[in-house]
């Protein structure tokens, strides 16, 4: 198993962002596991299945393989052999995502995938459930937030920065409809783990927020060094008397 960082928290928080930050600052590699069910809902919404059939999501996921590769360190993500990368982050499919991720059968088969990936390599994951059912051991546990209010602000001024039309109140309700979502399903919802971090990032940079995730890690790898020398220490003394 590698050493594993699990950032948590609601849509919006900017968990990729400083994720992926804090895997090139450390040089582990950054796993964005809401991309894989945003991959699985392209596959849903191209059968035509509707959001609450859940039935019919079940089947498809049989179909579906989500599979993972690096080029120049960014995160590609291929559906049945097809690099969707550039799909993925329309709101259509965030909604799809959403709705599908509340189905046992689309998370069984995408933990496997995010626990196979944890254990080849040292990463930083981010999601929803990564420290709570995904890596429950993982070495540094972070629940990242921020107010629903700074959420739909930062969304807005991205679409409005790429010159899509924006509605700040319907950002605002849809963060709401998806926190609400992710919280509150059956399986594996949204929460904070007993043992993650929580940092609030409505009043921080991106920049404060990593170097703030870079420092827990740095004491976490510290800690842990002392802890294996100390261990070793007492081995060599127990195996020489
Ligand atoms: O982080 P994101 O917005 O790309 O995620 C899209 C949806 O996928 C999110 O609303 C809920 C779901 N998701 C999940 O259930 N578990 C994860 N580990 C990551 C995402």
């Amino acid at each position: 198993m590698g050493y594993s960082v699990a950032i948590d928290g609601p849509a919006g928080a900017g968990k990729s962002t400083i994720a992926k930050l804090v895997a090139k600052e450390k040089e582990f590699i950054y796993v964005d596991t809401g991309a894989m069910y945003r991959a699985m809902a392209i596959h849903f919404l191209r059968c035509g299945i509707k959001a609450d059939d859940s039935e019919k999501i079940s089947a498809a996921v049989n179909d579906v393989n989500v599979t993972i590769s690096y080029v120049n360190g960014e995160q590609q993500v291929f559906l049945n052999g097809e690099n969707v990368t550039g799909m993925l982050r329309t709101e259509e499919v965030g909604n799809m995502a959403s709705a599908s991720s509340v189905n046992g059968d689309v998370r069984k088969k995408l933990v496997e995938l995010q626990r196979k990936l944890a254990a080849s390599a040292c990463v930083v994951m981010d999601g929803r459930d990564i420290g709570t059912v995904v890596l429950p051991n993982a070495d540094v546990k972070v629940y990242l937030t921020a107010s629903v209010e700074v959420r739909a602000q930062r969304r807005y001024k991205e679409l409005i920065e790429k010159g899509q039309e924006a509605d700040l109140e319907k950002i605002k309700k849809d963060i709401e409809e998806r926190d609400y979502r992710d919280m509150n399903r059956d399986i594996s919802p949204l929460r904070q783990a007993e043992d993650a971090i929580l940092v609030d990032s409505s009043n921080m940079t991106i920049e404060e927020n990593a170097r703030a995730i870079i420092e827990l890690i740095d004491k976490n790898q510290a800690e842990s060094c002392v802890i294996g020398s100390a261990k070793a220490i007492a081995n060599a003394f127990v195996n020489e008397k």
